[in-house]
């Protein structure tokens, strides 16, 4: 090939990636002024978070506040499970609608353009969440309406609700992965 051409078309590659690095970059700055920002929960940690979910085929799991999809689409490719992702964010819903196309998938994903605040989890096995304390808490009414035996798995911050069991799990140094069982 003609190295100009070359040379060219590898500017463009450049160009096109420090274009969507920065929309990016802006994306996840400008959700922090959100009361939930957009954080996605490193892949390593969502594969254990479903590892210690210890999910069986046909479980109803659903990721409140479900971003990119990361932990939903995780769960999809490894579990035969029915997933479901709530996500308020437009864009993050039809990104996560573009990954679940382009993913071979175990089990059946499903994406809702909804308030996470507003989710019936009486149906679900387990509940992903990776929200900050104050959302946990608003989320105490949906919390208490889950069936008994219910899993809650949590990254980063714990849930207060003494009508669930809790363990927690180190993963490296800091990292730290909350499970809760409904007992009551
Ligand atoms: C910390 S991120 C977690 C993303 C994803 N669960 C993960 O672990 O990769 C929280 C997500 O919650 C979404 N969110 C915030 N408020 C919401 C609401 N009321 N209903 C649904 N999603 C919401 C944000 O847009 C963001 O994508």
């Amino acid at each position: 090939m003609d190295p100009v051409l070359l040379n060219l078309i590898v500017q463009i590659w450049f160009l096109i990636i420090i274009a969507i690095f920065t929309f990016y970059l802006g994306f996840v700055l400008i959700s922090f002024k959100n009361f939930i920002p957009y954080v996605p929960t490193p892949p390593k940690i969502a594969r254990e978070m479903l590892r210690l979910a210890d999910l069986k085929p046909g479980d109803k799991i659903c990721d409140l506040g479900s971003g990119s999809g990361g932990i939903i689409l995780e769960a999809v490719k490894k579990y035969p499970v029915i997933a479901a992702g709530i996500e308020k964010s437009k864009s993050l819903y039809w990104i996560s609608k573009i990954r679940a196309a382009a993913t071979f998938k175990k089990g059946q994903a499903i994406f809702k353009n909804d308030d996470l605040f507003k989710t019936d989890l009486r149906e679900c096995d387990a509940v992903f969440c990776f929200l900050v304390s104050k959302a946990l808490d608003k989320l105490a009414p949906n919390f208490n309406e889950m069936r008994i035996g219910t899993k809650i798995v949590t990254y980063m911050f714990p849930v207060k609700n003494s009508n669930f069991k809790e363990n927690i799990f180190e993963v490296g140094k800091r990292d730290r992965i909350f499970i809760y069982q409904k007992l009551k």
